[in-house]
């Protein structure tokens, strides 16, 4: 299995000015040596200030979107050329909040991992059912249908660049993360499918758990060898709390 990834979504938290001051208080926190991936994924307008404050460390940086085309008049985008001239190595596609607020659906969103693996970027898709579908027991459905949509014509050699973020809806930003079960059951369901689909081996692909992450739970959750990191809102917005996530996934890694 590869080392866990921890990514941190800010959503649209903290200017510049506030990265900046985030980072150097999470760097004081931050132990290089950990065998866990790290990744930030700042507002737009705060890529570069992140970029600037973390070359000296192997924490990459991400986008929380990218457009489906490289440039054009299209007022208001921002393209994968663009975050990738920013120093991101990662983009987060198709989270729950860009589906149900802003109307983005599968085929966009497949179009969008596409454009972002022709420029290198890793996508980190998104993926989770409402809890009505949950509670109507069709959560393997939905999320196998937002797979076969939203990697649909991937290569089992793209497929390696692609990390799934399984993410509950009704767990995200609501304190109620799902439990151990709930989210190993479903990633185990995800691996099997994406070997099955892709013909990829389970251990060459990174599944997060996202929804509610936060220091109190990230022992438990990373005691599955089904969850491969996580995707976190809230508590990475704080540097005490992001770090103490890192250090459960180290922990739990070694
Ligand atoms: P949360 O958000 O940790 O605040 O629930 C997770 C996410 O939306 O990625």
């Amino acid at each position: 299995m590869q080392r866990p990834l921890i990514a941190g979504n800010w959503k649209m938290y903290k200017t510049a000015t506030e990265a900046r001051s985030f980072l150097q208080d999470f760097l004081q926190l931050y132990h290089e040596e950990y065998a866990v991936d790290v990744v930030m994924a700042p507002p737009f307008t705060a890529l570069h200030a992140l970029h600037n404050g973390l070359h000296t460390t192997s924490i990459a940086l991400a986008a929380q979107n990218a457009s489906s085309e490289n440039e054009g008049a299209l007022t208001g985008e921002i393209s994968p050329l663009m975050i990738k001239d920013l120093g991101c190595t990662y983009v987060i596609l198709g989270h729950s909040e860009r589906r149900q607020h802003f109307g983005e659906g599968n085929a966009l969103i497949n179009k969008k991992v596409h454009l972002a693996l022709s420029h290198q970027l890793r996508p980190i898709l998104c993926v989770g059912e409402l809890l009505t579908e949950r509670e109507t027991g069709q959560t393997n459905s939905v999320i196998e249908h937002q797979l076969l949509e939203g990697l649909h014509e991937m290569t089992a050699e793209q497929m390696k660049s692609v990390t799934i973020a399984y993410e509950p809806v009704w767990a995200i930003g609501t304190g109620k993360a799902a439990t151990v079960d709930q989210a190993t059951e479903v990633h185990a369901y995800i691996g099997t499918m994406i070997e099955k689909t892709w013909g990829v081996t389970r251990e060459s692909i990174r599944i997060l758990y996202g929804g509610s992450v936060n220091p109190e739970n990230a022992d438990s959750l990373f005691t599955s060898p089904q969850i491969n990191g996580a995707l976190v809102g809230k508590a990475c917005l704080n540097p005490d709390s992001f770090a103490k996530i890192i250090a459960s996934a180290h922990h739990s890694s070694v």
